[in-house]
């Protein structure tokens, strides 16, 4: 028998994409590439492990722009999204989603990033897309930047450490609520905006070899410094505006001690303050809470920072609070078992399974997670990413029966329902993904995690056509009668 569980009646249910990892048409009505797009496919049993596909050189990337190795690049074809939106659109409609989460590609917007003005086509692609939404009574989520700065700026610029990049994202940014505000109530900043700090360390500005550990590590501080001050002028803009809400977007992870052992549960502390609460707390009180202090004081790490600064940080907070949710870790110590993770491996526990990819499954560390949020913070918070990626072959009736994901999915309902109990404000959730996509780690478009499922390769062969599994049915069942 199914069971039932409850969540308030306006809870926003619906799912999340981005726009590298669906739109293709990276060269058409005049966008520029960005890294995402630049970072070839190379097989599973090819590499050694996922930083291989991201030690890249400057020329390595130089050299991509004509494809002159004849690579495949997944990210410049996505699912197509960019000619079959109305598809698309319509059937997260038919499956009943209040919201749909989507990423702005910037290289659409402001090609080079220091235009004076938009690019019209891009404004107009969006501008479709959103109208579609509306008809379809979709409440839109936009972020701002998922993973996808034009790489001319990175060029010309150098990125993020690059002050004048503040200016240029602000501009993209003010343009986009000035035209889509009537449409788009949520906003977010940065997708997973503490990830940045291991992508600018794992080589996606190019040449990141030649320099130190401690060198790329302080850089990487310096460039999150210059993306809080982007984001707070941001928030500051976006009170013009009736019906917005800004929010952040954290990769969080719930990280348990080996053991308990005090020295290793301190440890887990320390750990969930620089790779999480760090970032809640900067974009929630304005200020560097006070153990980030000692951490750049015994790293070494200076952050240049302007007079205003402060104050601009401190005026200018969010207003909710969203994270992905994917799984848990334990503090990784010398000889623990690794497994993978989202971009880097993570201790493994005994307690849990893991997906093809090693993704440890944690249901309950979700619940965990939400009561930290909601009683460290107290501001309405949002899962917008969560979801489980899978080998899959649609089989000779056209469909998945993904009774994994169905499962997967409905075990963290269960604990989200319960954390509701426990007293969290918890107002909404977008699943990764309502519709396979190219992974965003791995370039794989056979890591799947749609509810859709696409006819894609991992070489973009196929007729792209759309088809539901059997966990699309089940979702549609799930919001209108709660029953797991
Ligand atoms: C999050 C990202 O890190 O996880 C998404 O915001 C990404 O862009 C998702 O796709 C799942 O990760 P992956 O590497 O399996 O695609």
């Amino acid at each position: 028998m199914n069971k039932k569980i409850e969540f308030p009646k306006n809870f926003l249910w619906g799912g999340a994409t981005a726009a590298t990892q669906i739109e293709g048409a990276y060269n058409v009505d005049g966008k520029s590439l960005s890294v995402m797009e630049m970072i070839p496919f190379i097989k599973l049993k090819d590499r050694k492990d996922l930083s291989e596909t991201r030690n890249l050189t400057t020329q390595d990337l130089l050299d991509s722009i004509e494809n002159k190795k004849g690579l495949h690049y997944p990210k410049r074809y996505g699912i197509d999204f960019y000619n079959r939106y109305k598809e698309d659109i319509a059937l997260f409609k038919e499956a009943g989603f209040k919201i749909f989460r989507m990423s702005v590609s910037w290289g659409r917007i402001f090609p080079n990033g220091d235009e004076e003005e938009p690019n019209k086509k891009g404004l107009e692609f969006y501008k479709n897309v959103f109208e579609e939404c509306k008809k379809q009574g979709l409440e839109l989520m936009v972020t701002i930047n998922h993973f996808d700065m034009p790489f001319p700026i990175i060029q010309k610029y150098g990125g993020w450490k690059n002050r004048k990049v503040i200016d240029m994202y602000f501009k993209y940014a003010k343009t986009l609520i000035d035209e889509f505000s009537e449409y788009v109530k949520y906003w977010l900043p940065f997708n997973e905006i503490n990830l940045g700090v291991l992508f600018s360390a794992m080589g996606l500005e190019g040449d990141s070899n030649k320099k130190t550990l401690q060198e790329k590590i302080a850089g990487t501080y310096q460039d999150l410094h210059n993306q809080f001050v982007a984001q707070a002028k941001f928030i500051e803009y976006a009170k013009n505006f009736d019906n917005t809400m800004v929010g952040c977007m954290v990769a969080d992870a719930t990280t348990y001690s080996i053991d308990c052992n005090p020295i290793n549960v301190f440890e887990n502390q320390q750990k969930e303050q620089m790779k999480k609460f760090f970032y809640y707390d900067v974009m929630t009180s304005g200020e560097y809470p006070s153990y980030s202090k000692r951490f750049f004081k015994e790293n070494k790490i200076e952050i240049i920072k302007e007079i205003s600064d402060d104050q601009l940080l401190k005026n200018n907070t969010i207003q909710f609070i969203s994270f992905s949710y994917y799984m848990s870790s334990t503090i990784a110590k010398e000889n623990t078992e690794m497994t993978e993770g989202n971009l880097m491996k993570m201790g493994k526990n005994p307690f849990l399974v893991a997906t093809e990819w090693g993704w440890q499954i944690d249901p309950i560390g979700l619940r965990y997670c939400l009561n930290q949020l909601w009683d460290r913070y107290h501001l309405p918070l949002f899962i917008s990413e969560n979801g489980i990626g899978v080998l899959e072959e649609l089989n000779e009736s056209n469909t998945i029966n993904d009774d994994y994901r169905i499962e997967y999915l409905g075990k963290h309902f269960e604990q989200m329902s319960e954390a509701i109990k426990d007293g969290v404000n918890l107002f909404g959730y977008t699943m990764w993904t309502p519709i396979d996509v190219v992974s965003a780690g791995s370039n794989e478009m056979s890591k799947r995690y749609g509810l859709i499922y696409v006819d894609y390769d991992d070489y973009h062969k196929g007729t792209g056509n759309r088809f539901k599994k059997k966990s699309y049915y089940w979702f549609k069942n799930f919001m209108e009668t709660c029953e797991i």
